[in-house]
């Protein structure tokens, strides 16, 4: 029997200025998934953890891909797929990114790698899509391609892989809720023409300052004129962390996806454990429970872990 077990990483949209369109892999947390490919037409979706789930493929992220690979290939086989989860759901670390994604290329490798990398794009959105509503691309290009990538258009989908610095990041996750759905209501339909300007500057600033290696622009360019100011009234202690964090020496950061996680990227390794402490500090503080990571940017996205194709 064909099988393949995948870690799915979790991965940080936005990027701070980049709504929607700019994400970026990380190492830490990940999920497993074990998929084999049946020589029969069902979907089998089982669960490893104890997040609960909906394990009815029509309902699961992961498995409402399947269903699509299977509808649109009109293939006679069918998928098991085993999740295990660590990426807990509604971190704001891309959870449901990680399970579309590797349904996308865990089906696609069972099947011989006859989709492009946008292909499995195009597929996992429909995963996005059961998740929060809308067919975004940010966490699930870099799953896919690793890195930092650039989502240019999704109609048509259009993905620019950018250059991954050699940076750190820390991410925390304070165990608070705040669904994407919702967080995306509160925000403005429309903006000021100056403020657009402005955010046009620092997401160029940023696309540059990756590109070029440029660190200092990069910093610079972490800044959110339209998104942040709106949403990080849902995120308790957000101001204090950012404002420390970067006393410390972060280049900057500010809220992962559409929360409640926050994620800061510095230059050394120290310094973005020292931001994981302060983090960590905060919300012990509060008595809010958090989980914090310190990774490299994952230059990968989903790895193979074993295979018997
Ligand atoms: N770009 C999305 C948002 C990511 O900020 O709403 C959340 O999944």
């Amino acid at each position: 029997m064909k099988k393949i077990k995948l870690r799915v990483p979790a991965t940080v949209a936005n990027l701070v200025c980049g709504f929607d369109i700019l994400g970026m892999a990380i190492h830490e947390p990940y999920d497993e998934m074990e998929f084999k490919l049946l020589d029969t037409p069902e979907i089998i979706i089982k669960h490893k953890d104890s997040f609960d789930l909906p394990e009815d493929p029509s309902k699961n992220v992961a498995g409402i891909v399947l269903l699509k690979i299977q509808e649109n290939l009109q293939l006679t086989n069918g998928f098991e797929v085993t999740i295990h989860k660590h990426i807990k759901p509604g971190s704001g670390l891309g959870s449901s990114a990680a399970s579309a994604a590797g349904a996308a290329l865990g089906a696609n490798a069972l099947l011989g790698n006859i989709l492009s990398k946008d292909e499995m794009v195009h597929f996992a959105m429909f995963g996005e899509e059961l998740a929060s509503g809308v067919r975004h691309a940010d966490n699930i290009a870099p799953c896919i391609y690793g890195g930092i990538t650039l989502v240019k258009s999704t109609t048509p989908i259009d993905i620019i892989p950018l250059n991954a610095p050699d940076l750190f990041v820390t991410a925390v996750h304070p165990q608070v809720e705040v669904k994407t759905s919702d967080s995306r209501q509160i925000l403005k339909k429309s903006i000021s023409l100056k403020s657009a300007v402005e955010q046009w500057g620092n997401i160029a600033g940023l696309v540059a300052g990756i590109q070029k290696n440029d660190i200092p622009l990069i910093g610079r360019s972490l800044n959110d004129v339209i998104i942040e100011p709106v949403r990080s009234i849902l995120i308790p202690k957000f101001d204090e962390i950012k404002k420390e964090s970067l006393a410390m020496g972060a280049l900057g950061g500010g809220i992962s996806g559409s929360g409640p996680s926050i994620f800061m990227l510095s230059e050394t390794k120290e310094t973005a454990e020292k931001i994981a402490v302060l983090m960590k500090t905060i919300y012990d503080k509060i008595n809010i429970e958090s989980y914090v990571y310190v990774s490299k940017i994952n230059p990968i996205g989903i790895e193979v872990i074993e295979e018997n194709l």
